[in-house]
């Protein structure tokens, strides 16, 4: 389905004129309940934001220092162009089928009034549920190549909001989210995810970032203002711009409940059209993997006596896979390199591993190996043997690859988030794209929805996932972090988590367990979106249980989703409507407390019986003493039902709901 409509509805041409200091400009969105206004300040141009009677941002004023200059005051309006878009679109695959995408756009063109006269435009998209804004450098005589040394974007924020923060420098992004308010914030990640006193809820975060460097977030002063922070190269610049050229898109979405940030779709709207015509390999699916044994020292990723990427172990994976209904199995430590987690091979595999034989066998079987590449962060040498791994991988079947940059800085130089890095996972998507391969980035730079452009980037990390309760001896997961994900992280993509870990006890580190109980981990495969969504464990601890089947059952690509309950950091229930049949899969998780949850279903159709079948946590259930008890029950409900469950304290449910025929 596509429906698209473009009006330019009104071009306002103002005169050049040096005293031009107070003009003023708005767009609203099209129900017309949140405003932006520009205006110009001492020839600095400023944004202000408002919903409804809330002024959100106060004037945050625009601009950049490049390398011998500034380009942030002494400009007049030489332009305002109003329009406004509608259309719809369908995923390939996602969280839904059909976005919509409808907003009213100013731009705003902007030249210095001293004799270089450089311009410089900004064109701002509203939306029903927020908006988005970019810098547009158009060709010109005195703006060629240039270089950013600091882009002065501000979102003064008016009141000290409260904000789930993630430090800047978190290595990979693999923290826990911090429940602070804005004035206390140092430097943070994007998404930046804000409850107003008012009832609002705000995320910053950016869109399409694609040859710049990753936005992060520094507050001015101690303020409740916060000024965006590029991520710099390693000699200080921090963004190199070829003319014509724009930024990514600076992105605030503003809702009313924790439900509508999950459902918002304003950042995939502000990337492009996918770029790949063909996406018939393109496929979502639930994947196992030779993997948590490595953490449990079952297995090593290096070749030896327990080497674990080995063809009788795939084979013996692929087997479970069939069996089960996974359409991939994960095979990590399959090529030379893992002696020292450096100088891997793409190209070739360590002898007790027959790519050519497992492949063979997964063909017989229906499943496909899922490839991986672990650079160590050596991005030079992988770049140099890229067409060669991909091509090696598609002469033998293989249609995804996880990727990895373990290793604190890429090629021993220059940051994750960097220009540099964003440049190297970009090729790297584009190159596999050519090769019919999709991407699963691991230790990627925060993702900005460019999976809309190339679909083939089907999952990414990015986050604390559960292998962090494999080895984090201080920590580990504490129960609040995965009500806390969905909107922080969860808000830039999909994620690979890893969930369903069914065996807690852990020989390695006996400290050291998943802090969930069993109904929990069955929630989180729907509740933590990825469209090729792993179950992590062992194969054989799932073996004789009964909840496994929830899993089996449970689909990764969705025609609908809603968000019938939520509370950021307490709890939250996500439904979605499998994409293939009229069934309904429920996740419902808490954090640290135990709880009644109180599941509408309302988003069933009317007038039809339906039979669920209920996961839930056991008698006595509780994370840290007894987490194992799962009952599993069948109900008929239908669109006026309203589920009353006891959740554990660390605790979940999973529901499977299907038409009753
Ligand atoms: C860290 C990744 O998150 C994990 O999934 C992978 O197994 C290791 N790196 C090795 O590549």
């Amino acid at each position: 389905m596509k429906y698209i409509y473009y009006i330019p509805l009104l071009t306002l041409l103002i005169a050049v004129s040096g005293c031009n200091t107070s003009q003023k400009e708005s767009v609203t969105s099209p129900d017309q309940q949140i405003k932006v206004k520009i205006g110009l300040q001492e020839g600095r141009l400023y944004y202000t934001v408002a919903k409804k009677d809330q002024t959100i941002l106060g004037r945050s004023f625009l601009g950049f220092e490049l390398q011998g200059s500034s380009l942030k005051d002494r400009f007049t309006i030489t332009g305002i162009r109003h329009s406004s878009f509608y259309e719809q679109w369908d995923q390939p695959w996602g969280e839904e089928m059909t976005v919509e995408n409808h907003y009213n756009e100013m731009i705003v063109d902007l030249q210095e009034t001293t004799p270089s006269a450089r311009k410089l435009s900004v064109v701002f998209r509203v939306f029903n549920d927020g908006l988005g804004f970019r810098y547009l450098f158009s060709e010109q005589e005195n703006l060629k190549e240039f270089v950013i040394m600091d882009e002065l974007t501000e979102f003064n924020l008016l009141q000290d909001h409260e904000a789930w923060g993630l430090a800047h420098d978190t290595k990979f992004y693999e923290g826990l989210y911090e429940k602070l308010n804005v004035s206390c914030l140092d430097t943070v990640c994007t998404p930046l995810t804000l409850e107003t006193a008012g009832g609002l809820y705000l995320t910053i975060h950016e869109a399409n970032l694609t040859d710049y460097a990753a936005m992060k977030l520094t507050p001015t002063k101690g303020s409740t203002q916060l000024k965006v922070y590029l991520t710099p190269w390693t000699t200080g610049e921090k963004v190199f711009i070829q003319v014509p050229g724009a930024t990514p898109w600076r992105i605030m979405i503003i809702v009313e409940t924790p439900g509508d940030l999950i459902l918002s779709r304003l950042m995939l709207n502000l990337n492009e059209p996918s770029k790949i015509a063909d996406i018939s390999w393109i496929k979502p699916g639930r994947y196992i993997g030779i993997w948590w044994g490595m953490y449990m020292k079952k297995h090593t990723w290096e070749m030896g006596p327990k080497h674990g990427a080995t063809t009788k172990n795939t084979k013996q994976y692929m087997d479970f896979a069939a069996k089960h209904g996974f359409s991939g199995v994960l095979v990590e430590g399959w090529n030379p390199g893992w002696e020292k987690w450096s100088n891997y091979s793409f190209t070739e595999s360590y002898p007790d591993f027959d790519i050519e034989e497992v492949t063979r066998y997964g063909r017989e079987k229906g499943v496909a190996l899922i490839g991986h590449h672990e650079t160590g962060g050596e991005v030079a040498r992988y770049e140099e043997q890229m067409e060669d791994a991909f091509a090696y991988y598609k002469k033998h079947g293989v249609h995804a690859v996880k990727t990895g940059y373990v290793g604190g800085i890429l090629d021993g130089k220059e940051r994750h988030s960097s220009q540099f890095g964003v440049r190297h996972y970009r090729k790297i998507i584009e190159t596999a794209a050519r090769y019919q391969i999709m991407i699963d980035n691991h230790e990627p730079v925060m993702p900005t929805g460019l999976q809309r452009t190339w679909p083939n980037l089907i999952t990414q990390e990015g986050v604390r996932g559960q292998e962090w309760d494999a080895w984090d001896v201080d920590e580990g997961n504490p129960p609040v972090h995965t009500t806390v994900i969905p909107f922080t992280r969860g808000l830039a993509g999909p994620m690979d988590f890893t969930p369903v870990t069914f065996n807690f006890e852990n020989p390695v580190l006996p400290q050291t367990r998943v802090q969930t109980t069993i109904a929990k981990q069955l929630a989180l495969f729907v509740v933590l979106y990825s469209p090729l969504q792993m179950a992590s464990d062992m194969i054989e601890n799932y073996e004789n249980r009964p909840e496994f089947e929830f899993i089996t059952s449970c689909p990764v690509n969705w025609s609908a989703t809603t968000v019938p309950e939520a509370k950021i950091g307490e709890y939250v229930t996500i439904a979605r409507k499998d994409r293939d049949s009229e069934a309904w899969f429920v996740g419902s998780i808490t954090g640290e407390h135990a709880r009644e949850a109180q599941i509408d279903l309302s988003f069933l159709d009317d007038n039809r019986s339906y039979i669920a079948t209920i996961y839930r946590d056991g008698k006595d259930a509780d994370w840290r003493s007894n987490p194992y008890p799962v009952e599993i029950e069948e109900r008929t409900v239908d669109s006026g039902t309203v589920l009353v469950i006891n959740q554990a304290s660390g605790g979940g449910t999973a529901i499977r709901i299907t038409p009753n025929l």
